[in-house]
């Protein structure tokens, strides 16, 4: 089926939609995004993906393409459209083109470019791959320093996942000066003894929205919750991991560069955090 997407004010079916080929997102990778997760036919935590929207495009200088309540509206309208109940909307804005590729940025009133589009991923919250927990191997993190902004350079992330896949693994945690980062989409934590441990938030690490609200469901639930910087021995050696993102909410980790955690199952922590976090995200879903 064609899906129905959105370009700057449209809604069109997904052949007919165009960007220039002078965009700044597509010349330069200047362009931020934001993935929302939807459970229901509705959003979740909107109002957070919309705020880091915002702290991403003030960090850049970039101008907002329209009102967070445009937003809401096109979001809920694309979901209904292409008849989402589990899946994903993908939000990109770019600082849009003057015509003609130029390092310097172009004039502040020129317009940005708003692309929406919706993934259909049924099963996302009963997911297979979160019953199996994921395999992963760690990878020199080289990516540029300002990993809190948003941005759509993704090239590098590719590449690890690509890498992963290669070992026979699912995915990849990205090591800096000997800690750990955070994983190529998701932030990233293990559990010793009961505690919860994940690096603090800062410029090397997208502030995650799932991460957010895990860390607050932990806490409420009376789980020990330790922000530090972390190497991939301690994780190796750690009962249980896991990842977080809006794409696979709570994914458990089982093996890390051949390593088997615990019993080499979903550890009983990533397990509840995964029921906590859906079963609250379905609640304040809108
Ligand atoms: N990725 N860290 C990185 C590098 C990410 O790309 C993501 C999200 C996260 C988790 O953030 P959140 O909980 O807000 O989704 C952490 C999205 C899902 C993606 O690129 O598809």
């Amino acid at each position: 089926m064609t899906r129905t997407v959105y370009v700057n004010g449209e809604y069109l079916p997904e052949t007919e939609a165009k960007v220039s080929i002078f965009d700044r997102g597509f010349l330069m990778a200047d362009a931020v995004y934001e993935v929302t997760s939807v459970l229901d036919g509705k959003l979740i935590d909107f109002e957070g993906h919309a705020v880091r929207l915002k702290r991403s495009l003030d960090e850049l200088d970039m101008s907002e393409p329209c009102t967070k309540e445009e937003l809401l509206e096109i979001h809920r309208k694309l979901v209904e459209l292409n008849g989402i109940d589990e899946g994903l909307v993908y939000l990109q804005v770019s600082r849009g083109s003057d015509g003609d590729r130029d390092f310097v940025f172009p004039s502040a009133d020129t317009p940005p470019t708003l692309v929406l589009f919706t993934q259909n991923k049924p099963g996302l919250a009963d997911n297979p791959a979160a019953r199996k927990g994921a395999k992963i191997i760690s990878i020199e993190d080289i990516r540029w320093g300002r990993r809190d902004i948003k941005t759509v350079q993704l090239l590098y992330p590719s590449m690890g996942k690509m890498m992963a896949k290669k070992a026979g693994c699912d995915d990849a945690w990205l090591v800096e000066d000997g800690f750990v980062t955070e994983g190529t989409s998701n932030n990233a934590y293990f559990v010793k003894a009961g505690k919860i441990v994940t690096r603090p938030l800062s410029n090397n690490i997208l502030h995650g929205i799932t991460r957010k609200a895990v860390m607050r469901l932990a806490k409420e639930a009376q789980m020990e919750v330790e922000e530090r910087l972390f190497t991939i021995d301690e994780a190796k050696a750690a009962d249980e991991a896991f990842t977080t993102s809006a794409s696979a909410f709570v994914m458990p980790v089982v093996e890390i560069d051949g390593v088997a955690l615990g019993d080499g199952t979903p550890g009983p922590i990533a397990r509840r955090l995964r029921e906590i976090y859906l079963d609250e995200a379905r609640k304040t879903a809108i």
